[in-house]
């Protein structure tokens, strides 16, 4: 049904009998207005009102019992959906100012026109429904539209302590990867300077974290997002210049925890180096994905960072993922389990990978074949396996 055709409820209150069938003459007019109800008193209005459930009241300033604006008030606080159109005598501007604190979506002068009458009625039908949209759809996600937390989202964030071990790339490929048509994944790019993802994703970062510097809320977060067109994940850039401003590590827990609110899955890229940033994104993490490469002097970065988050994360949220895996270099993926005591997952050296870097492109979307969109997928699974058996304990 479009929103002409719609029918819109419309109540009409006012004591005089007249009046009510003069506004019903006015109202037949516009073939969609449907009168639900009346009521010649302010508690009969009220009781008419929870019956009905009206998408607009016409209410008169003067009632027996009470005054329109009382009545107004109480109506809107117990049927929030509902639009109140006054219509009134006096025409001074303290009555207007009375009339839209009490939550009144419009005035107008008796006696109204019939321009004047359907205009206001048409335009406070719509805000009406879209009031009762917003209503579901908080009532189906919880206040503000807030998941409960059986359903929220979960955090993964790629770290290592050196630079150039394939971060960013395999941040970018996960997170397509994670994306269906039924799940909402979003990349935040919590490096600190230099930041990589809006690049990979051949997105320019005209929208990024730094208006996120001052203030956080989910509005301007959600100005602050980028969407690529071609998946659909949603990004959360690094600012485009280095020396802007940036969210401190306080704002930055808040960003992941309304990011939370609003996906499936976090994918969290960082720098090299654990510094304040992705020491806080791993504190928040459901999930830390550890990568290295296969040489003595990585792998031994990896085990100090690894005993080093081990002081306060839980190591079975810790996957180790052995990127650029060649099996010529001589350091066999079996070694490095006994090493680490822990499994390892291998991304295969892959020329493909900086051929999709160098066009734009997402290597697990443009290249399902290639070895190294082989191991994202069967880390994708891993982690989505990780993910829910932690959600079953
Ligand atoms: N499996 C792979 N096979 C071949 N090349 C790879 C592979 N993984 C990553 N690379 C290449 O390594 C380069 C560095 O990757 P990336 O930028 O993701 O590293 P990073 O760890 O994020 O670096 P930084 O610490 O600077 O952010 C990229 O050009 C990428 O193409
Ligand atoms: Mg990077």
């Amino acid at each position: 049904m479009t929103q002409e055709q719609r029918p819109i409820r419309v109540m009409i209150v006012d004591d005089v009998l007249e009046t009510r069938e003069n506004l019903r003459k006015l109202l037949q007019f516009e073939p969609n207005v449907q009168i639900v109800g009346e009521a010649a008193t302010g508690k009969e209005a009220l009781q008419v009102a929870k019956e009905r459930q009206p998408d607009v009241i016409i209410m008169d300033i003067h009632l027996p019992d009470m005054s329109g604006l009382e009545a107004t008030e109480q109506i809107r606080k117990v049927l929030p959906a509902t639009q109140v159109v006054i219509l009134t005598v006096q025409g001074d501007m303290e009555y207007m100012r009375r009339a839209m604190m009490v939550g009144a979506r419009d005035f107008l002068m008796k006696p109204p026109s019939i321009d004047e009458l359907l205009d206001a009625v048409r335009r406070a039908a719509e805000v009406a429904w879209e009031e009762r949209e917003k209503i579901a759809v908080a009532q189906e996600t919880g206040p503000l539209g807030m998941r409960p937390p059986e359903t929220l989202g979960k955090i993964i964030t790629v770290f290592s302590p050196k630079g150039g071990v394939g971060k960013s790339v395999l941040a970018a490929n996960l997170a397509v990867a994670l994306q269906t048509p039924d799940t909402v994944v979003h990349i935040v790019d919590a490096k600190r300077a230099f930041g990589d993802i809006a690049v990979l994703f051949n997105e320019q970062a005209s929208h990024n974290l730094s208006e996120l510097a001052d203030e956080v809320d989910m509005d301007l977060l959600s100005q602050a997002l980028l969407t690529h067109g071609p998946t659909g994940v949603r990004i959360l850039a690094a600012p485009s210049r280095p020396g802007e401003n940036l969210p401190s590590t306080e704002q930055l827990r808040q960003i992941l925890d309304l990011l939370r609110n609003l996906s499936d899955y976090i994918v969290v890229d960082t720098g090299p180096l654990l510094d304040p940033y992705t020491l806080t994104a791993l504190e928040n993490s459901d999930l830390a994905l550890l990568i290295f490469e296969q040489d003595v002097i990585a792998v031994r970065n990896a085990r100090l960072a690894l005993d080093f988050l081990a002081q306060d994360f839980p190591l079975e949220r810790v996957l180790l993922v052995l990127n650029r895996y060649d099996k010529r270099k001589g350091i066999s993926p079996e070694r490095l389990q006994q090493y680490f005591r822990l499994p390892v997952y291998i991304i295969p050296e892959d020329k493909w990978m900086p051929h999709a870097v160098n066009r734009g492109e997402i290597l697990v979307r443009t290249r399902r074949n290639a070895p190294a969109t082989q191991g994202i997928l069967r880390l994708m699974r891993e982690v989505r396996e990780r993910l829910l058996q932690q959600a079953r304990v």
